[in-house]
């Protein structure tokens, strides 16, 4: 065998480690009549079914307390799917076969007699397999998640087991507490019942095609992992924009905000994912492992250091794509006074060997012109001493923006001489777009993170220390702001880039922001 064939070998060992096969199973889903279900993980799982992807034989219960039989919760499905779906119309043969797998369990989540009616009705399933991979899908409030893993304890249906020995496992969704002390305490909770190799925390960022193929590009392709650091590297820009306001999620987003909302977990995920060292392996302990390390080598930041680099806003009345928007403070459920941020700017400086001295731009709001994530590496400006006369102003300094919604592509920007017999220079732009690469296919989120999560393959949800990790650094900045009003420099009108403040953060550092163009 040559070198080259043994280099093969290796590779493909290594790619077979990271796919593990989906056993069959039993996905019990708690708050079954919730919006969560209807909306996003029943259309998730009978895309998984239309596209064959989901175990044979599989289950899908629903526990709810609502008044409902296996026939009336199945038609209700299928109507919100007829809504919800991304694929439409609904293959009427795929969904019959789905279907025939759901069934609803009557009962109330304090009830310890409902939990014995479900573990009977898993115990009655026809395969060894499906009554012993069982996964809970815990779509409640956190406050009750408690109080269902220690009455599936008490059934049986879910055991605690150091090294993940058992199949059991527990899904959940944010929010992850409300600061670092309540994070820890919901831990302590989840963590009775369940070890945290059985716990899977969902942030549905990652399970985005672009979030995920962050790692691949960075990592197989050496022109640019050459150039991922301070050497090559000016400042990198990661913008998470949307443009649909709080709309009637006022009351819930009081007690958020953009801090809590996107920051905590959207955002500094993916600054993870483009900043954090290779590791080890694709296997999920390493590749958290240095998620972990990255969020823990950025440099807290003291009250007066918030002050400096920290820049919250609140939309005022404006107009979206011509269509009017209410000012946040006249949402409904939100106090006329509030001083809840809908937008944050942030510059972070990561402490390690890497990016000393790269500063990370980092904005997230709400009623901003588009919805549109990326992220912006802007390399350092070549020496322009050939061009100086020519130009009379710097040249552009080459960029690459990660796409990551919409327009999903990446875009490398670099100066060209225009044609003619002048010396003229302007910036230029490749393309890629995966669209027109690999045809559209838009998965949902949650079709991925609901395969991996029957997989037991941890990889793309959250470990207990990232979540830890990333409250340290929001509450750290939250705290600064306790009982500061915001003042007017903190204000945009809807439709715009947030507020001046934020172009006054990047003007000091004699930068600008760069925002995501509109889909064409
Ligand atoms: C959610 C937030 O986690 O993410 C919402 O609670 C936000 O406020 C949403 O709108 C954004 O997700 P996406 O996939 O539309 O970018």
């Amino acid at each position: 065998m040559n070198d080259v064939q043994q280099l093969d070998e290796l590779l493909d060992s290594r790619r077979d480690q990271a796919r593990r096969p989906v056993e069959p199973c039993t996905m019990v889903i708690f708050g079954a009549s919730g919006d969560l279900t209807s909306r996003k993980l029943i259309p998730a799982l009978y895309h998984l079914a239309l596209e064959k992807l989901l175990p044979q034989p599989y289950k899908i219960v629903g526990f709810a307390r609502r008044e409902k039989t296996d026939e009336t919760w199945r038609a209700e499905l299928r109507e919100a799917l007829g809504k919800f779906s991304r694929t439409q119309p609904v293959d009427e043969a795929v969904w019959a076969a789905f279907a025939a797998n759901i069934h609803y369990c009557l009962g109330d989540m304090s009830d310890s007699k409902a939990y014995e009616k479900l573990a009977s009705m898993v115990a009655g399933f026809p395969d060894e397999k499906l009554r012993r991979n069982r996964l809970f899908y815990l779509a409640t409030n956190p406050s009750q998640f408690a109080e269902v893993t220690s009455h599936l304890n008490a059934v049986g249906l879910l055991t605690r087991s150091e090294a993940g020995m058992t199949p059991e496992r527990v899904v959940v969704e944010k929010p992850f507490g409300h600061d670092l002390a309540s994070a820890q305490e919901l831990n302590a909770e989840l963590t009775r019942f369940a070890h945290e190799k059985q716990i899977f925390r969902i942030d549905h960022y990652l399970g985005k095609e672009t979030v995920q193929n962050i790692l691949t590009f960075r990592f197989s392709n050496a022109i640019f992992e050459r150039l991922w650091n301070r050497e090559a590297i000016d400042h990198v820009q990661i913008t998470v924009g949307e443009k649909l306001g709080v709309g009637s999620r006022g009351g819930y987003y009081e007690e958020a905000g953009a801090m809590r909302d996107m920051v905590q977990n959207h955002v500094l995920q993916v600054l993870a994912l483009v900043a954090m060292e290779p590791p080890v392996s694709l296997e999920a302990e390493n590749v958290r492992d240095e998620k972990v390390k990255l969020l823990k080598s950025i440099r807290p930041m003291t009250a007066s250091q918030v002050a400096e680099n920290v820049v919250r806003g609140q939309y005022f009345a404006g107009e979206v794509d011509g269509e009017p928007r209410p000012a946040y403070r006249s949402e409904v459920k939100v106090k006329p006074n509030s001083n809840v941020e809908t937008f944050v700017a942030m510059r972070i400086n990561i402490d390690n060997w890497r990016w000393s001295g790269v500063p990370f731009y980092l904005r997230t709001g709400k009623n901003l012109p588009h919805s549109a994530s990326e992220v912006r590496i802007h390399f350092k400006s070549a020496p322009s001493i050939l061009f100086n006369a020519g130009l009379g102003r710097k040249l552009d300094a080459n960029s690459l923006t990660l796409r990551l919604q919409p327009n999903e592509g990446m875009t490398l920007r670099f100066n060209g001489k225009v044609p003619g017999g002048a010396t003229e220079l302007r910036p230029v732009r490749m393309n890629f777009s995966y669209d027109t690469e690999f045809g559209a296919y838009t998965p949902e989120a949650y079709e991925r993170l609901l395969l991996e999560a029957m997989a037991a393959d941890a990889t793309l949800f959250i470990r207990r220390d990232e979540v830890e990790a990333a409250w340290g650094i929001v509450d750290a900045i939250r705290t600064a702001w306790v009982g500061k009003s915001l003042t007017n420099r903190e204000f945009y009108a809807a439709g715009t880039w947030g507020p001046f403040a934020a172009d006054e953060l990047l003007a000091r550092d004699g930068r600008e922001w760069r925002n995501p163009q509109p889909q064409k």
